[in-house]
């Protein structure tokens, strides 16, 4: 016969005997046999009538640990309607945007090259990248200088829209992929402390609303890197202050920094890196695996200007949320970007057209290969 061991329930069903219970004569006598069997492992054997009352024992513990735990659910669970409904409202575009927290004084500490550095904007890139890779129903993500914002499809189920779940999963994913990959940037330059995001969701309601939007971030940019290529080139070619910058540049419009940055420093603005002019842009798209040929999804970067209209006609699939386009084979990438190289003159281009290929390598998951 099957010697019965006191386990788990049993411990429950002590205490509870101890606490509350009028034990009944079948259900003390089956006590007893447990107890007996504990002392005399080896001599006491269970017969038909000790599992009986054992297990009479066992059905009144579960019912008491039940109707405690229910008791406990009961008393307590009031509490959750203090929580807030945070949920999107529907049909909307939710934009999640994180932005460094007191990032001047971080691009200080770890001596960001002025007034860009390639390091830091790869090291963005490379940690949006891995958001967009993690939440599929982020569309597409832009980013310049210490921030950036993701766009989720206006009809995502994703955490039921609810806002603070969606803004504080996508803004710590992205400050621990930032953390994580810091040395594969900035190699021996360690990070001196941890750096933080803050984050905010915004709903656009109309494709134009998001347009307007995303033309608003990229304008910054234009607006900011052309002040601070100026600026900068003032300060460290021709040895002004800080102040002595400021003052040069007051009431200048942008036809009056161009001219300045040309005449001063022989500097066409237009020849600058793209990525400092425009921000980066980032999609999904299918691209031909270099080796297998077969199609996969992969996060692409784009520098392209999204205030003009050519920019939604080449890329229908983000307002129109229609099925990911195929993207050109990837040597013809490289060659897309080779030509930007050869207009731009510039190195980031080059790494950006490595990470490209990286991209398209790393983030390849079988399970996207649409049916
Ligand atoms: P809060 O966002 O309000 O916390 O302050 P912040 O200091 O981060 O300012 P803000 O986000 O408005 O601006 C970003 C700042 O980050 C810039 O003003 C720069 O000082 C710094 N920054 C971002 N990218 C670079 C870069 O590539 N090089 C350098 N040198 N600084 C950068
Ligand atoms: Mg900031």
């Amino acid at each position: 016969m099957r010697r019965e061991k006191p386990d788990s329930w049993w411990i429950g069903a002590e205490q509870n005997i101890n606490c509350e219970l009028s034990v009944s004569t079948k259900e003390a006598t089956g006590l007893l046999y447990i107890v007996m069997i504990r002392v005399f492992p080896f001599h006491y054997k269970l017969t038909k009538t000790s599992t009986y009352h054992i297990k009479i024992l066992k059905q009144r513990a579960a019912s008491v640990t039940n109707s405690r735990f229910k008791m406990a659910k009961s008393k307590f669970e009031y509490v959750k309607t203090f929580e807030q409904d945070d949920s999107c409202l529907q049909n909307c575009w939710i934009v999640v945007r994180v932005d460094g927290k007191a990032f001047h004084k971080f691009a200080d500490v770890h001596g960001f090259v002025k007034p860009n550095d390639l390091r830091a904007l790869n090291l963005m890139n490379r940690a949006a990248t891995l958001v967009m890779e993690e939440f599929r129903d982020i569309c597409l993500a832009y980013g310049q200088s210490d921030e950036y914002s993701f766009v989720l499809r206006k009809d995502t189920i994703f955490y039921n829209r609810r806002a603070s779940k969606l803004m504080t999963t996508i803004n710590s994913l992205f400050t621990s992929a930032y953390v994580f990959n810091w040395t594969s940037y900035f190699g021996p330059i360690q990070l001196q402390y941890p750096p933080a995001f803050d984050g905010r969701v915004v709903l656009y309601p109309t494709d134009k609303n998001l347009r307007d939007y995303l033309s608003w971030r990229q304008a910054d940019v234009h607006v900011n890197n052309l002040y601070n290529t100026a600026f900068w080139g003032l300060v460290l070619k021709k040895g002004l202050s800080n102040t002595q910058a400021e003052e040069r540049l007051r009431g200048t419009v942008a036809a009056d920094k161009n001219e300045l940055l040309f005449t001063e420093f022989g500097l066409n603005y237009n020849n600058e890196s793209i990525m400092y002019r425009k921000g980066t842009i980032l999609l999904r798209k299918l691209c031909k695996h270099p080796v297998d040929g077969k199609l996969r999804q992969v996060v692409v970067p784009f520098f392209s200007d999204m205030i003009a209209e050519a920019f939604w006609k080449e890329h229908p699939e983000v307002l129109g949320m229609k099925s990911l386009q195929i993207h050109v084979k990837q040597h013809e990438v490289n060659n897309e970007h080779s030509t930007n190289m050869e207009t731009n003159k510039s190195d980031d281009i080059n790494k950006s057209s490595n990470r490209t290929e990286e991209l398209s390598k790393t983030s390849i998951r079988p399970a996207d290969i649409p049916k």
